[in-house]
């Protein structure tokens, strides 16, 4: 990448060391080398759903102390994001959703306010998605939420890498295939 490399990984499943969390460890593995980065178990953290109540739209930020604080906080300094997710009910599981919801403060600076906190920095993002079942579209419903995403925190290139027929924890480490599309989607994007 041009500028130094700057992470946050958000593991959202409740599932600790499982699929998506370990697919999350992995790339935690690769990126230390490269550059500062913060990996963040969201399972962990008290994260409300957000209240809709739009007070972001008048500066920006959300009215809401709570453990997304430290989130958006490292939000506006990474250049690369990396989001872990199980596929629950055919798309992100409720912990990923919830973070997404409540970056409304962005959607407000963005198209409200015309701000440019996330502007400044252009971002590339990886997202993680593990699914038990092999349903030709079981990552669709994830992948429009992680384009809004991308959207909202002008994360300009992302990959999505989706493991189907995970179904039991740590099943991803069966096959070392699985890694290596990691692997490969960050070498693609310039990150390793
Ligand atoms: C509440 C719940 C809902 C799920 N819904 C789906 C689903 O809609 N489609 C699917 O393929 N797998 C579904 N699964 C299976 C998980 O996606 C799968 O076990 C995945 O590997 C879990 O990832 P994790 O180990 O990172 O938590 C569901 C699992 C749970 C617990």
């Amino acid at each position: 990448m041009e500028n130094s490399l700057k992470y946050l990984i958000l593991s959202t499943s409740p599932r600790i060391g499982g699929n998506s969390d370990t697919a999350a460890r992995y790339v935690e593995t690769l990126l230390k080398a490269k550059g500062d980065g913060v990996f963040i178990n969201t399972f962990h953290k008290k994260i409300n759903p957000c209240f809709g109540c739009n007070l972001c739209s008048r500066d920006g930020r959300c009215v809401q102390k709570d453990d997304l604080t430290e989130i958006y906080e490292l939000l506006p300094q990474i250049n690369f994001l990396v989001m872990a997710s199980p596929i629950y009910a055919m798309g992100l599981c409720a912990q990923a959703k919830a973070i997404i919801d409540r970056l409304q403060p962005y959607w407000a600076q963005k198209y409200v306010l015309k701000q440019a906190e996330m502007l400044q920095k252009r971002r590339k993002g990886l997202y993680l998605l593990t699914a038990g079942t092999n349903f030709n579209n079981v990552f669709t419903g994830a992948e429009i939420t992680l384009r809004y995403l991308s959207n909202v925190l002008e994360v300009e290139e992302f990959k999505i890498v989706g493991f189907k027929n995970l179904e039991e924890k740590g099943e991803i480490q069966k096959d070392p295939g699985n890694f290596n599309r990691i692997l490969e989607a960050l070498k693609q994007m310039g990150v390793l």
